[in-house]
C-alpha cells in the first residue's frame, strides 16, 4: 500500500481523472488537508508539487490551488454507466430528461412565478433554527400538511384533516408506501390498461398478483372489473383525467367502482395527478369527494402544479389508516428535507398557490388550443382527436395503421419528445396514436412549426 505524499497524489489524480474532481474546481488548503489526514504539511506539499508540475493542478498563490481549468479530459463513461439495461424503460427516461417539444407532464416553466418562489425562500432560510436540523417528521411538516388539508378540501371537495395527510417525495413513492403498509403478498391488484408507464413498471416490480381492467371514453371499466376481477383488494385509477386517455371517469361509474369497493373493503388509489387542470365550467371533484364509506386512498402530487424537482407529493388517509401509515413511515423512514416544505406551505399558506394554479389553468386551455390548431393544419388527415375535459396533455390517435413506435421514433429525432400510446398498454388490445404535452408550448407558430419538422417522414411513413 502506498503511503505519504504518493498516495495522496494517486488519490488526487484519479479523482482528477474519473471527472470527480472537476476543471478548476478547488482542492482543499495544504495546511487544513494536512490536519484532516493527520500527516506532516510536507507531505501533502510534495504531493501538490507533483501534481502541478503534471499539470493536474496550478497555484493561484493566495487564492488557493484548483484543477487546472484547461485540463481537457474525455467525459468518464458516467455518460453509459447512468444507462438502464431495459431499452423502453431508457427511452422514457430520455423523454422525460431531455429538453424538446411538447414533453409530458411538466408545468410551464416560462410561467413560474420565481421571483415569489425565491422570496419565500430567502424567509426559510433566514429563519432557520437548531431545531430545524433535526431529522423532520415522517408523516411531513405540520404547516404544510394543513396547508394540503385546506387546499383538497377547498379545492378538490375532500373532507380531512391534517393528520390524515402524508407527504411523500413523488407517486412511486406513494404507492409503493400504500403496498408496503396495506398489501400482502397475495392480494390481487388492479391496474389501468394502457396506464402510467412508470407506475406500471413499479407494479411490475412490487405486486406480485398484478392484473389490468381495460379504459374506454368513460374511464375504467368499472363492469369489467365486476366481472373478471371482482376479488381485487386494490384498484389503482386516474379518475379526474385518465392517464394517458385523459378522459373523465363517469358519474355512474364513479358510483359504481365506491359501492364495490365498499361491498369488497377494497381499497381505490386515486392518483389526482393533474385533476386541477379541467377546462369545463363544472367543478371536477376528486372521487375521493364522493367516498362516503372511506374506501379511497387519495395520491396527489406537486409534479404538475409547481415543479417536479422539489419531489414533494401527499396521500390523504381514510381516518382508519392513518396510525397505520405513521407506523409504516416510521420504519421505512419517510422523511422529506424540511426546506421546501416549509418553502411550499409558505407558499400556499399565502395564497400563491391558488393565484398560480388559476393562471395555469386558463394558460393550458389556450396552449391545448394552439397545439391542437397546429396539429390540424399541419396533418389534417393523419389523425384524428377525442377531445376530453382537461389534463395537461392530447393524444393524437393515427386515422389508420398502427405505426405509432415508429412514428414516435422519426418524431423524436426531431426534438419532438412525444410517448407512442400503444407502450402503454400491458394487454393486446391496443390503440395507436401519440401522447403530445402541451404545456410549455408557447405560440401556434412554434407548434406549427415544430410538427413541420418531420413532415416528409411522417407522410412517408403514414401515407
Ligand atoms: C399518471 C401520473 N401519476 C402521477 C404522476 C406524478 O408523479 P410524481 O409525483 O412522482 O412526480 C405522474 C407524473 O408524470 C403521472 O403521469
Amino acid at each position: 500500500m502506498m503511503t505519504g505524499y504518493q498516495a495522496i497524489y494517486q488519490r488526487y489524480k484519479q479523482q482528477i481523472l474519473a471527472g470527480s474532481l472537476k476543471a478548476g474546481e478547488k482542492v482543499p488548503a495544504i495546511r487544513v488537508l494536512a490536519a484532516d489526514l493527520g500527516v506532516a504539511k510536507k507531505t501533502v506539499e510534495t504531493a501538490y508539487n507533483i501534481l502541478i508540475g503534471e499539470g493536474y493542478l496550478v497555484s493561484k498563490g493566495a487564492r488557493g490551488t484548483i484543477v487546472n481549468p484547461d485540463l481537457k479530459l474525455k467525459p468518464a463513461t458516467e455518460q453509459t454507466l447512468n444507462k438502464v439495461d431495459d431499452q423502453k424503460l431508457q427511452q422514457l427516461i430520455d423523454l422525460r430528461d431531455n429538453a424538446g417539444f411538447f414533453r409530458l407532464g411538466i408545468p410551464a416553466l416560462d410561467e413560474f412565478p420565481y421571483k415569489k418562489w425565491l422570496l419565500l425562500s430567502g424567509k426559510d432560510i433566514r429563519a432557520m433554527r437548531p431545531e430545524h436540523m433535526l431529522t423532520p417528521p415522517v408523516m411531513g411538516y405540520a404547516p404544510l400538511r394543513e396547508a394540503i388539508a385546506n387546499y383538497v378540501n377547498i379545492s378538490r371537495g375532500l373532507n380531512c384533516t391534517a393528520s390524515q395527510v402524508c407527504i411523500t417525495s413523488g407517486y412511486k413513492h406513494s404507492l409503493a408506501l400504500i403496498l408496503q403498509a396495506l398489501a400482502t403478498r397475495h392480494d390481487k391488484v388492479v391496474y389501468e390498461d394502457p396506464g402510467y408507464f412508470f407506475g406500471q413498471k413499479l407494479l411490475k416490480r412490487i405486486a406480485e398478483n398484478l392484473h389490468y381492467v381495460p379504459v374506454d371514453s368513460q374511464g375504467l371499466n368499472v363492469d369489467y372489473l365486476l366481472n373478471y376481477q371482482r376479488d381485487a383488494r386494490f384498484v389503482i385509477t386516474t379518475p379526474a383525467h385518465h392517464s394517458p386517455l385523459a378522459v373523465t371517469l363517469s358519474l355512474p361509474r364513479r358510483q359504481q367502482l365506491l359501492q364495490w369497493a365498499q361491498e369488497q373493503q377494497a381499497w381505490i388509489v386515486e392518483d389526482d395527478y393533474d385533476g386541477e387542470f379541467h377546462y369545463t365550467k363544472k367543478v371536477l371533484p376528486a372521487l375521493k369527494s364522493q367516498d362516503s364509506a372511506d374506501r379511497v386512498i387519495y395520491v396527489g402530487t406537486f409534479s404538475k402544479t409547481i415543479m417536479p424537482a422539489m419531489r414533494i407529493s401527499y396521500i390523504v388517509l381514510p381516518k382508519v389508516l392513518v396510525n397505520r401509515f405513521h407506523e409504516t413511515a416510521e420504519i421505512v423512514e419517510t422523511s422529506l428535507p424540511l426546506l421546501p416544505q416549509q418553502i411550499l406551505s409558505r407558499f400556499i399558506s399565502e395564497g400563491h398557490f391558488f393565484k398560480h394554479l388559476k393562471k395555469m389553468r386558463a394558460l393550458y386551455q389556450a396552449r391545448r388550443q394552439m397545439v391542437l390548431n397546429a396539429l390540424q393544419s399541419v396533418y389534417p388527415t393523419q389523425f384524428y382527436v377525442e377531445l376530453t375535459d382537461g389534463g395537461m396533455h392530447i393524444v393524437a390517435f393515427l386515422k389508420t395503421g398502427n405505426q405509432d413506435e415508429q412514428l414516435a421514433n422519426i418524431w423524436q429525432q426531431h426534438q419532438l419528445l412525444v410517448f407512442p400510446l400503444s407502450a402503454w398498454y400491458a394487454g393486446k388490445t391496443k390503440r395507436y396514436g401519440l401522447v403530445i404535452g402541451y404545456t410549455n408550448i408557447q405560440s401556434e407558430q412554434q407548434a406549427t412549426e415544430a410538427l413541420r419538422l418531420p413532415y416528409e417522414q411522417t407522410l412517408a411513413l403514414l401515407g
